[in-house]
């Protein structure tokens, strides 16, 4: 399936590092009831970002069924070295693959290299790094993910300059290159970020840190406006 198949126009993707693991499966079965059909999947090594997060093997637990049900696995490698880790997820069953524009010398062969295993790819940049840097590594990606908070942790407050990168992003990569915003999305902030430009818009803490998660996904669905 196309990346382009993906999206309804707009996808609010539950980001399952804020889930509660006991319960994983039946969290994610209820958000695909919701209608949620992106799940965003932290991969962070404790290098580039200080905690050791989740990785392949909890993928493949959960990949199977994700897909029979329509949806996919979007996975954020907040790690140095991205490419060694592409067969593993590709193996596991990710989708895509979004690695950082800090740690890629030559974002277009890292690109290149998660083709071979047949990924989508994406490229994402920290609040300190340029919106330059990442529209001149967005060539032939399919989508940029502009970070709203320092990538690490789930239940960050968003930095507000975000609006602005994301507007200047929208603006100069190619209309077929998604953007991304993930980090501190709240029912307050989306809408807002969604008319900055953003297609595809991660949510951890906003979804998972409620009762009702399917509630807290339409909820932040129906905010888009
Ligand atoms: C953290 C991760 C995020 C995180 C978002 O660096 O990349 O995807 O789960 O969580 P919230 O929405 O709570 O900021
Ligand atoms: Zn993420």
């Amino acid at each position: 399936m196309a990346w382009y198949d993906w999206v309804r126009t707009v996808e609010v993707e539950p980001s399952l590092y804020a889930a509660d693991f006991s319960r994983l499966g039946e969290q994610i079965d209820h958000l695909l009831n919701a209608g949620a059909r992106v799940f965003h999947f932290d991969i962070g090594d404790g290098h580039f970002v200080e905690p050791v997060t989740i990785g392949p093997i909890v993928l493949r637990s959960i990949s199977r069924h994700v897909h029979e049900r329509g949806g996919v696995l979007d996975c954020h490698l907040m790690v140095d070295n991205p490419e060694r880790h592409f067969k593993q997820i590709a193996d596991a069953g990710g989708d895509s693959v979004t690695f950082h524009v800090e740690v890629s010398e030559d974002p277009a062969a890292t690109a290149a290299l998660a083709r071979e295993f047949d990924l989508r790819v994406g490229i994402a940049f920290n609040p300190e790094t340029s919106v330059d840097e990442a529209v001149a590594a967005s060539d032939g990606v399919d989508l940029v993910l502009c970070m709203s908070i320092h990538p690490g942790y789930s239940g960050q407050t968003f930095l507000p300059e975000s609006i602005d990168r994301i507007a200047e992003l929208r603006e100069r990569v190619a209309a077929s290159v998604y953007v991304q915003v993930d980090g501190g999305v709240t029912n307050d902030n989306v809408a807002a970020i969604h008319r900055a430009g953003a297609e595809l818009i991660v949510a951890g803490s906003a979804i998972f840190e409620r009762e009702d998660l399917p509630r807290a996904y339409q909820r932040l669905v129906r905010a888009l406006g």
